[in-house]
């Protein structure tokens, strides 16, 4: 199955996460929240993909870029506790993060995430985070399926191939990460931009 790489991937508890120093107050707070709550380090660096896909796309579009970066490193940081309770997923994160102060904006933007839980994606970070959440796994997947196994060895129209191969990592939905279109994006440059975030902390990614 060509899913399996990512599966084993993403159940792996043995690679090592050097966490990316860290820039400013908030960012310090929520790494320490996230070591906190998330025991898996592949998931670790699933929310760190999405940090800095987020960082890339919020650049891209003139957005406020430490407030997206926050919430793609935050939105799955109920995850393990809510895995038996999908219905769940995004409430229990959104209870904290509100709790502790974090900005609306970005309580928001990790509540609507969870399509299951069927809250409106209004702001442009919520459609982000949205879109964003799925096209890292179809990436890791990718750059896994690859001789190399790595990200540098992959680029967008290499992602873009495995797209359409509709039984290629399933887990990462297709109609999800169509939804970049909502930020005047096409899929092509969504892809791309996605790659080259992924990328630049590669190290970070072990891959
Ligand atoms: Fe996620």
């Amino acid at each position: 199955m060509l899913t399996e790489p990512l599966d084993k991937w993403r159940q792996g508890g043995s690679l090592q996460v050097n966490l990316p120093q860290e820039n400013g107050m908030d960012r310090n707070e929520a790494l320490s929240l996230v070591k906190k709550h998330v025991k898996n380090k592949n998931l670790v660096k699933h929310m760190l993909a999405v940090e800095a896909v987020m960082g890339a796309l919020a650049r891209r579009l003139g957005e406020d870029e430490d407030a997206w970066r926050l919430a793609g490193l935050v939105h799955d940081l109920d995850y393990d506790e809510t895995v038996k309770t999908p219905e769940r997923h995004g409430l229990v994160s959104a209870s904290i993060l509100d709790e502790l102060g974090y900005p609306q904006a970005v309580v928001q933007a990790v509540k609507s995430h969870n399509p299951a839980l069927g809250v409106e994606r209004k702001s442009s970070m919520d459609k982000a985070l949205y879109a964003a959440d799925p096209v890292t796994g179809l990436v890791i997947a990718a750059a896994l399926i690859h001789p190399e196994k790595k990200l540098s060895a992959i680029d967008g129209g290499f992602v873009l191939k495995r797209f359409g191969e509709k039984h290629f990592a399933r887990g990462a939905d297709r109609d999800q990460i169509k939804a970049c279109t909502e930020l005047g994006m096409d899929l092509d440059e969504f892809v791309d931009i996605s790659v080259r975030a992924m990328q630049d902390i590669s190290g970070d990614l072990g891959l």
